[in-house]
């Protein structure tokens, strides 16, 4: 298992911003925890729907941060961050249906942390510049 660690090339200089992908990083490395230590359906279920429900608060808070601050980025943060929300809960719902397959694993270990890396490194930090030109 392949854990993804936060780094402060990751800081986008907004501390709420910061400590939720702190906090999203650890429960995405929770998930893949689990499922490495095969844990049982309802303790791997459970670190998925928490890892679900802080994606869903912690995007919430970012396009609410964003609006604020009239980020032009933001229809293009949207839609990702949608598409996330959507790959989430079919992993969820595939995992209901066939529980901990390989194709779980592989989508926790190498899509979602890909993911989330990225997206922090391509649209998060554009935000973090974009504030720092505008102080509040
Ligand atoms: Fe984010
Ligand atoms: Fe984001």
């Amino acid at each position: 298992m392949k854990k993804v660690i936060w780094s402060r090339d990751l800081a986008v200089g907004i501390a709420e911003i910061d400590e939720q992908h702190q906090q999203w990083i650890q429960r995405l490395n929770d998930v893949a925890a689990a499922i490495a230590a095969k844990q049982g359906p309802v303790e791997i279920g459970r670190t998925l729907e928490f890892l679900s429900d802080y994606t869903k608060q912690h995007f919430a808070t970012e396009e609410q941060l964003m609006a604020a601050a009239h980020f032009p980025g933001l229809q293009a943060q949207r839609a990702q961050h949608e598409e996330l929300t959507a790959t989430l809960q079919e992993l969820l719902r595939d995992f209901q249906e066939e529980g901990a397959t390989p194709k779980l694993a592989e989508a926790v270990d190498t899509y979602l942390g890909n993911w989330l890396l990225r997206h922090i490194r391509e649209r998060d930090l554009e935000f973090g510049e974009f504030s720092k030109t505008r102080p509040a």
